[in-house]
């Protein structure tokens, strides 16, 4: 399981329950600073059962009481808002965040690592644009995270979202399906209620990863040094160029999916990790990925060429979330 759902869990405990229940907790695993859960590594899912199991007997909570409150603090907490901002911002409802993430799930489950988040499926039920059967089927039985990240995401964007359970996993059924009826957002659009400075901001972000994203190599990697060099001939504003940017970017991409890393590998730190592209095609499906855009091919009439033929990577998650080519981006960032 992912170190991100760990790191979010003791959040959670600690915002929930305070700091001396997270110290119990802690003790009672034998969990020490060292050796306190990391957002960039991936641990056994019997850590998290361990987990659960301990804070059930400590808060006298129910075990899927505790799972439900997660799974709506996952999708709200500010960690999981930094880390997975490349996915978050992009989307504008609850309801579309839930389309997003059978897609965004999947690639995740590319990433050499083995994480594997649940794929769901969707049905149409009525013509109601908003109303939708979610078929969930992982072999963990998290459910109970599911409904709590399903009104999590609801909230994020101020919606309401009625669920009906018509089938669970942890009453004998083979599959868990819900029935989901998404409200209209009841507040602003985000972008109405962010300052010009925090658009702004938000979008350089987003182009600086996807400029990182088009110039990190296929396989091998590279380590935040060199990214700083490739970089180089883009000019970026001082802001961008300075390594604690570069990494912020690295991490959401990885955190997307879409970039890889010896984060998980022995030896590994932060000086020395290499960072890679991930594959956005299955492994039994890959095909010849190309070359890097390079910054001199950077005028109109190349760029489109590039999108044409230097990033035919066949993106899936990476083309449908960052609907700037990296030629088109390039291009905008030498004027920050
Ligand atoms: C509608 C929003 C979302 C829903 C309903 C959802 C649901 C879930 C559920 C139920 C799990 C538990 C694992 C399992 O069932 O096998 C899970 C795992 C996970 N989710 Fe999501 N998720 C959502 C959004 C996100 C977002 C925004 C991220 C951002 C990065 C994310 C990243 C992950 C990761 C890393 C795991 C751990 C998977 C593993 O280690 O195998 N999810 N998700």
């Amino acid at each position: 399981m992912h170190g991100l759902i760990f790191v979010t869990w003791e959040k959670y405990l600690h915002d929930r329950f305070g700091d001396e229940l997270l110290d119990r907790y802690r003790t009672a695993l034998g969990e020490t600073a060292a050796s306190s859960p990391l957002a960039s590594r991936i641990y056994d899912d019997a850590a998290l059962l361990s987990g659960v199991g301990t804070a059930n007997k400590l808060t006298s909570m129910p075990v899927d009481s505790l799972l439900w409150e997660y799974g709506r603090y996952f999708i709200l907490n500010g960690l999981t808002s930094h880390l997975c901002a490349y996915l978050l911002t992009q989307v504008h409802s609850g309801y579309d965040l839930l389309l997003a993430m059978r897609d965004a799930h999947a690639q995740m489950r590319r990433v050499p690592g083995g994480i594997t988040p649940p794929l769901f499926a969707y049905e149409a039920i009525s013509v109601s644009p908003r109303k939708i059967a979610l078929v969930y089927d992982s072999p963990r039985k998290l459910c109970a995270v599911l409904w709590g990240a399903i009104e999590g995401s609801a909230e994020r964007y101020g919606e309401r979202v009625q669920i009906i359970e018509h089938s669970c996993m942890k009453r004998g059924a083979p599959v868990c399906r819900f029935e989901l009826h998404f409200s209209s957002p009841m507040l602003q659009p985000r972008e109405r209620l962010e300052t010009p400075e925090q658009i702004a901001q938000r979008r350089n972000q987003h182009q600086l990863a996807n400029l990182i994203l088009s110039v990190l190599p296929d396989d091998g990697g590279v380590m935040l040094t060199e990214v700083q060099k490739l970089l180089q001939p883009w000019q970026l504003h001082p802001n961008q160029a300075r390594p604690r940017a570069i990494l912020e970017a690295l991490q959401r991409l990885q955190h997307a999916g879409l970039v890889a890393s010896t984060a998980n590998q022995p030896g590994d730190d932060l000086t020395h990790r290499r960072y890679w592209r991930a594959s956005t095609r299955d492994s039994s499906a890959k095909m010849e990925e190309s070359r890097p855009v390079q910054p001199q091919e950077n005028n109109d009439d190349k760029s489109s060429g590039n999108e044409q033929n230097g990033t035919k990577r066949n993106h899936t998650l990476g083309d449908t979330l960052a609907h700037t080519g990296p030629s088109r981006f390039a291009h905008t960032l030498k004027f920050w």
